[in-house]
């Protein structure tokens, strides 16, 4: 989707609306402007070799013109200008989509009309009373050249991303601010929010609108009557308006005084009902109270971010996320409600797994899967030393002894032959690692074990720890279908694939495990009447001992479990995260590729290796330094680049060096001499969704003239 004039208030909240659904351009002129996840460049309109070039090297589906000069009484003054921006630079547009299979879509306004009688439909005489208004018209018969165009006549307010503020804000700057304000009572409109100017828009490209339609709210209010709208909605004090007319006032241009809009034809078209003006202005505050404003603004960051620093990794939460979780706050469970079982079936259906158990960290979904398995005191659980401590620490919870299996140099994965020497008839578990995303060789592990489970006559259960593998693939089924493990365990940290602030999941097959990571998760305890013990406690004397009524108050606690539940809240969150999975991991895989082009070109880096059974969603991007041959030392490399704003980081330090095993589990350097080399040499440079591509080649500017200056 290109978006023209994405500096202003509609542009810029079109672009963040979208920015989830398209991949979005966005062209300015004279106000750089930057946002997390969409393109922004600087494009002079008034050049047709400008549009033409950017629309091939592009080649969008959707154009949404919303660049024009929209000040009113600036408009009367400068119509040489106007006219260029508004008409002819329309025009250029047209020209170039012309032929081509792009669909055109035109922010026009109710300036058009006469504003006298009100109620306008779209065939109304087209009398505007001021230049503003006639430019605006002399574009819309530009677009009307072009087949299945869609123009929208609206009057908008929102939040603006620049100082300049819109209607709405300057209400509220005003008012919180204890400044008198007027309103006019004899100047009514049918002014609609940006952001369901937005789902608007939305709607009409899914059914393919085309032709011409006023677009606002479904009634009307003078803008004085606005004010106090305002004022109401955000509490604040309403006699500091005043009513007066606007002929009082000795404006540069001309104006209708009853714009207001009739929006039957859309709202028929679209099957859609359209907001009030009392909605609208709700929605506004809705946003406000999400933070928005602040939101828009801090994406202002100046030309293409440059002081901003770039961590290794992390969340993108965008207006949906927010209002996921909004609408679930303002629902009757906050906790243990419907959204908990939602997100657990999305999860078993994106992963191919027949059940899930979503719990609130990647590390309490290790610790009940470890307890799944009946590890205790005297059992091993074996796992890869490069890892996070949660991997190791489960087995550690439940009295048993972690077991470091070395890695294989190429895929920086616990290698199976080393798994093969290290299990044991003491052997509980195996926690394969999926480290940054590639899934370890799953197959051969499977194998072993159903090999070493024969010969020891013993259950050896198998728990993939796949807190960076959502979304990747082995051998072409979702990491998390469990086929080859008993369980899969996930982390929703915010600098994971997807995020619930803190959250995790235990993905499994096996009914059985299902049911006792339920009852583990909360506390050991079951309200199911089929697992009670005690039966003459838990049902109510019946005649019917087929259909016996449970005690109202009953529940049983039937084993020893943790209050390790999820909530509602963070689930919404997971939920609205997990539709926008696919589009973070193609943005992903786009700036993989881009490091790998740049990168495997220089001796003294190594670029991740990537297996042929698998397709990585890359949660981290590892490169291997020859510190030696670069001439410089880790910590150093790591403090220049920091110095440069480029966050980085080792992961991780093997688990078998650490203090604590060492004093616990007599572990010791050179145990795991692989892990030991890899660690010598690894660094995560940034790699998340919302890098821009201006941020993600400032990463390799850096690394690489550091690697090369040496
Ligand atoms: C490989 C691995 N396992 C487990 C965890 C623990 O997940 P959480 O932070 O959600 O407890 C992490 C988190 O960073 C991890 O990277």
């Amino acid at each position: 989707m290109l978006i023209t004039g994405v500096s202003g208030l509609l542009g810029n909240n079109l672009a963040y609306y979208f920015r989830d659904r398209y991949d979005i351009l966005g062209l300015y002129n004279s106000h750089p402007v930057t946002f997390e996840g969409i393109d922004t460049e600087k494009c002079e309109l008034l050049h047709p070799d400008n549009i033409k070039n950017i629309i091939s090297r592009y080649n969008p589906e959707i154009i949404v013109h919303c660049a024009s000069l929209t000040n009113i009484d600036e408009c009367e003054g400068d119509k040489s200008t106007v006219n260029k921006i508004n008409v002819l630079a329309t025009g250029h547009i047209v020209e170039e989509v012309m032929d081509k299979d792009i669909r055109l879509i035109y922010i026009s306004t109710d300036s058009v009309y006469e504003g006298i009688k009100g109620n306008y439909s779209e065939d109304a005489n087209i009398n505007p009373q001021n230049y503003y208004g006639l430019s605006k018209y002399e574009g819309e018969l530009k677009v009307l050249k072009k087949e299945n165009s869609l123009i929208l006549r609206t009057n908008l307010f929102g939040w603006n991303i620049q100082d300049k503020e819109s209607l709405g804000e300057w209400i509220l700057g005003q008012l919180k601010a204890k400044q008198r304000i007027k309103g006019f009572k004899d100047a009514c409109f049918s002014s609609i929010y940006t952001m369901e100017l937005a789902r608007v828009i939305h709607i009409s490209i899914m059914r393919n609108l085309t032709g011409v339609y006023n677009c606002g709210a479904i009634d009307s209010c003078s803008k004085y009557e606005f004010c106090l709208k305002v004022a109401n909605c955000f509490g604040l004090d309403r006699t500091l308006i005043t009513p007066i007319s606007i002929d009082d006032f000795d404006f540069k241009a001309k104006r209708g005084k009853n714009l207001t809009l009739n929006v039957d034809k859309l709202q028929k078209a679209l099957d859609y009902r359209l907001p009030t003006v009392d909605h609208s202005i709700e929605t506004f505050y809705r946003d406000y109270q999400c933070g928005l404003p602040e939101e828009i603004k801090k994406d202002q960051s100046g030309p293409q971010g440059e002081s901003v620093n770039i961590p290794y990794g992390r969340h993108w939460i965008c207006e949906e996320d927010i209002r996921s979780v909004v609408d679930t706050l303002r629902s009757e469970r906050i906790t243990q409600g419907p959204k908990i079982e939602e997100f657990e079936r999305a999860l078993t259906e994106y992963c191919g797994a027949k059940f899930a158990v979503a719990v609130n960290s990647g590390t309490s979904a290790l610790h009940i899967a470890c307890v799944a398995s009946g590890a205790k005191d005297g059992d091993e659980v074996i796992t890869s030393p490069i890892t996070f401590v949660a991997s190791a620490n489960c087995a550690v919870y439940c009295g048993a002894k972690p077991v470091f299996a070395d890695i294989c140099l190429k895929t920086y994965n616990i290698a199976p032959e080393e798994i093969e020497k290290k299990i044991t008839q003491r052997t509980k578990a195996i926690i394969p690692v999926h480290l940054a995303g590639q899934s370890c060789d799953m197959e051969s592990i499977h194998r072993i074990v159903k090999k070493k489970e024969k010969e020891f006559n013993s259950k050896i259960f198998i728990i993939e720890d796949a807190s960076h593998a959502l979304g990747s693939i082995y051998k072409n089924r979702r990491v998390g279908s469990s086929v080859f493990s008993d369980m899969t365990v996930m982390s929703f940290h915010p600098v994971k694939h997807i995020t619930t602030g803190e959250g995790g999941v235990i993905l499994t097959n096996d009914e059985g495990l299902h049911e006792k990571l339920k009852i583990v998760r909360s506390h050991g305890i079951t309200s199911d009447p089929g697992k009670f013990v005690y039966r003459d406690r838990a049902f109510q004397p019946s005649a019917d001992s087929y259909q016996p009524l449970v005690n109202p108050w009953y529940y049983e606690q039937v084993d020893l479990g943790y209050n390790y539940r999820i909530t509602d809240i963070q689930c919404a969150l997971g939920l609205s995260q997990l539709k926008k999975l696919e589009k973070f991991s193609e943005r992903r895989r786009k700036i993989v590729n881009r490091y790998n082009q740049c990168f495997s070109s220089i001796e003294s880096i190594q670029i991740p290796f990537e297996s042929r059974d698998c397709d990585s969603n890359f949660h981290l991007y590892v490169l291997l330094f020859d510190f030696e041959v670069i001439g410089i030392q880790r910590a150093q490399f790591m403090n220049e680049l920091r110095g440069r704003g480029i966050q980085t980081q080792v992961h991780y330090i093997p688990i078998h060096i650490q203090p604590y095993f060492q004093k616990k589990f007599a572990t010791k350097w050179g145990d795991c001499p692989n892990a030991e080399k890899y660690y010598q040499q690894c660094l995560s440079i940034p790699l998340f969704p919302a890098m821009t591509d201006s941020d993600v080649e400032r990463v390799i500017n850096e690394i690489t003239h550091l690697v090369r200056g040496r």
